[in-house]
């Protein structure tokens, strides 16, 4: 140790998609501290515990025990199928977890940033700003929606930051390029709309602009976005920056039915960037420099 110590990060959802980059992000700086529920992995330069945010005791001994100086929720049931599914699980995690993490927070004076999601709104407008109404229309986006309430209302100091789409390095390949990426590779073709839109964000860049949003001590919502493109585009220019077969990208209207989706996804999920592009200097990058820096990241062979 040269003199001064660091300040420590709590990451819920440590292993997620979104965690597992606010981790690699933060390491260098903070003592870092993840946690897992289902899923236990080493992420270097990390320690890793289990906590299921769902039990409020458990967080408050958690946050006590760690003292941490800045949380960031990254944990939530994010699948909007399964959370259609199984709706009261879907409110512990997302709602009531949410808010045993902000109640903890405020008692410890951490400062706490929550993730949440374009899906409060109904995706008719797209381009919503952080003042827009909400109107969720999936169990998922009313949990996400609680969840930003419980977090405000025990921690007023917080910063929320929604989000579009994420993609980036993740357990289970889920995000959108990844799954190109996976099909393409085969020579399959993958059927992608041309009317759904949304703005998607590299994990690891998102990461870095929460990390200064807290620095700067943000509090209150922003959204976490650049471009919006549609979802044809994002699957178009990944085939592009990673030199993959642009023809096995194939555009298809989501008026035909052609492509059966269980729970409509929203028409148009863009967030309206303007707010966070004044408050922040590290931008957050367009479509194809996330990209880029994606693909980056998957060359240099990173791990965690
Ligand atoms: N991915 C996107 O495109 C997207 C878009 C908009 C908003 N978001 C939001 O961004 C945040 C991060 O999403 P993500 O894509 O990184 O999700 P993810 O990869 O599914 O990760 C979520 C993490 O939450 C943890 N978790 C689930 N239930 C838990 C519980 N009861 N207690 C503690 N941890 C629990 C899981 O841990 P285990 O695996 O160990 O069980 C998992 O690692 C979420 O708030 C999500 O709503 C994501």
């Amino acid at each position: 140790m040269n003199g001064k110590q660091k300040k420590k990060i709590l990451v819920t959802g440590g292993v997620g998609l979104l965690g597992n980059a606010v981790v690699r992000q933060a390491k260098n700086t903070y003592e870092t501290v993840y946690t897992y529920n289902r899923h236990a992995r080493n992420l270097d330069g990390a320690r890793g515990i289990p906590l299921d945010i769902t039990s409020a005791g458990a967080v408050m001994e958690c946050i006590a025990g760690l003292r941490p100086d800045l949380i960031v929720n990254a944990a939530a049931l994010r699948t909007i199928n399964y959370c259609q599914d199984h709706p009261d699980e879907a409110m512990a995690v997302n709602a009531t977890g949410a808010g045993n993490i902000a109640a903890a927070a405020a008692r410890y004076g951490a400062k706490m940033i929550h993730v949440s999601t374009d899906s409060v709104f109904d995706g008719q407008k797209g381009m919503y700003k952080e003042t827009d109404p909400p109107n969720p229309v999936t169990v998922y986006g009313k949990s996400k929606l609680e969840g930003e309430r419980l977090v405000m209302g025990a921690c007023p100091e917080a910063l929320i930051v929604r989000v579009s789409s994420i993609y980036g390095m993740s357990l289970e390949g889920q995000s959108i390029p990844e799954w190109v990426l996976d099909q393409l590779r085969k020579g399959i073709p993958v059927k992608m709309f041309t009317d759904a839109y949304l703005s998607p964000v590299f994990a690891d860049n998102m990461a870095e602009v929460m990390l200064e949003a807290a620095g700067a001590g943000l509090k209150g919502i922003y959204n976490v976005s650049n471009e919006r493109c549609s979802r044809y585009e994002l699957g178009l220019e990944t085939a592009r920056v990673f030199g993959l077969d642009t023809a096995l990208v194939q555009p298809v209207s989501s008026e035909t039915g052609e492509v059966k989706m269980r729970v409509a996804r929203t028409r148009d999920a863009s967030l309206d960037p303007t707010r966070i592009a004044r408050a922040v200097k590290t931008p957050v990058l367009g479509l194809r420099d996330g990209l880029m820096r994606f693909k980056k990241l998957l060359d240099g062979g990173v791990k965690s």
